[in-house]
């Protein structure tokens, strides 16, 4: 069996680190616009201490690594984390999610220290609309994010739109088209009551049938694709004719539990086995200890729960067990 199996033979190969809870965005799903009270630098995981977990991991088959925040790109100095991450024995994949705002002028350094794709946080094509859902930055550094990781080659760019209803689900044709024109994979995603009032959520909430209905209305054939590289939930479309593809990352409506290969790292140090529940293993007590941080890898993968009950929340059912009180934005996606 491979190092890190869990309770349901699950294996875990993909580790996402985030390496802060801060954001130059305030995006409505995810942070009040007065943002939220950050952790203290001095809380956050050292470079030096993110390599020493990675170290570890690696050893127990961990081979892919996403580097998340917040906002990963605030972070000063992450190319310099990243050449080290892509040098530990058995890791082969470096991908980043970012919001793009800042992308434009790190994407070349990252490129070269090893990030081989990211993917970039784009939920609408709306210049006011942009500014109604990030509530900061401008859309014109996403796009001229999406535009030099076009030309440093970054492959394949991947763009998250998350759907809202009654904010964006009017231009789910316009990023279908999108999709078309361009060599972009597009991922339509389903918002998740993590971190939020549940009446926020409910009240935004979209289930995704409706994205397949729209491509069909819009005439746009499709077939279903395995070939985009990828490591996480997303299920994959190509459209006939088309330069580009699109995806569906559909927690709430069918969720991809019984798939999961993954474990997360938040910036303040705490292995988290499963996103939505509230369990979290603190790693700074065996840090310089191989041993006691591989025995805590060993430890998520006993507590890791058998799926999330994100669905549970639209009725209202009780919950199994208690979900995370933390936002998006302090776990990293
Ligand atoms: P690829 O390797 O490109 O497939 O990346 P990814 O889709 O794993 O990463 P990304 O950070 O772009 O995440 C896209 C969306 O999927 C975000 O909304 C994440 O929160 C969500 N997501 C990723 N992993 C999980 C998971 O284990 N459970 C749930 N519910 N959502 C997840
Ligand atoms: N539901 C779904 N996706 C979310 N993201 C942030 N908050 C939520 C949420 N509540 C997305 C971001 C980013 C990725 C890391 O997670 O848009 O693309
Ligand atoms: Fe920032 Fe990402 Fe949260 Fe938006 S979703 S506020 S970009 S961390």
């Amino acid at each position: 069996m491979p190092g890190l199996t869990d309770r349901f033979e699950r294996v875990h190969d993909y580790l996402r680190i985030s390496v802060t809870d801060r954001c130059n965005l305030r995006c409505l799903y995810c942070m009040p616009e007065e943002g939220v009270e950050f952790a203290p630098s001095s809380d956050l995981l050292s470079y030096d201490q993110i390599v020493e977990v990675v170290e570890t991991g690696a050893r127990l088959g961990i081979t892919k690594l996403r580097i998340t925040g917040g906002e990963p790109l605030v972070r000063p100095g992450l190319d310099g984390l990243v050449r080290r991450l892509s040098a530990i024995p058995g890791i082969c994949d470096i991908s980043l999610t970012t919001n793009g705002v800042l992308l434009a002028d790190q994407a070349a350094a990252l490129r070269d220290a090893g990030v081989n794709r990211v993917n970039i946080s784009l939920d609408t094509l709306d210049p006011a609309r942009f500014q109604f859902i990030a509530r900061r930055g401008d859309l014109k550094r996403v796009m001229a994010g999406i535009e030099a990781s076009v030309k440093v080659g970054f492959s394949p760019i991947k763009l998250n739109c998350v759907l809202l209803k009654g904010v964006n689900e009017d231009e789910i044709g316009d990023f279908l088209q999108l999709a078309y024109e361009h060599p972009l994979h597009v991922r339509f995603i389903e918002y998740m009551p993590i971190g939020h009032a549940d009446e926020n959520w409910k009240n935004h909430y979209l289930p995704l049938a409706r994205v397949l209905e729209i491509a069909s209305e819009r005439k746009l054939l499709t077939h279903r694709l395995d070939s985009i590289v990828g490591n996480g939930p997303s299920e994959d479309y190509r459209m006939i004719g088309g330069k580009g593809s699109f995806g569906l990352i559909h927690p709430v409506s069918d969720h991809f539990c019984q798939r999961c290969n993954r474990l997360r790292l938040t910036a303040d140090g705490n292995l988290k086995p499963c996103l939505y529940w509230i369990d979290e293993l603190s790693v700074k007590p065996a840090l310089g200890d191989p041993q006691a941080l591989s025995d805590l890898f060993m430890r998520a993968m006993e507590l890791k729960p058998l799926n999330h009950e994100m669905a549970a929340k639209l009725s209202d059912e009780a919950q199994s067990h208690q979900p995370t009180a933390r936002r998006m934005s302090q776990i990293g996606g």
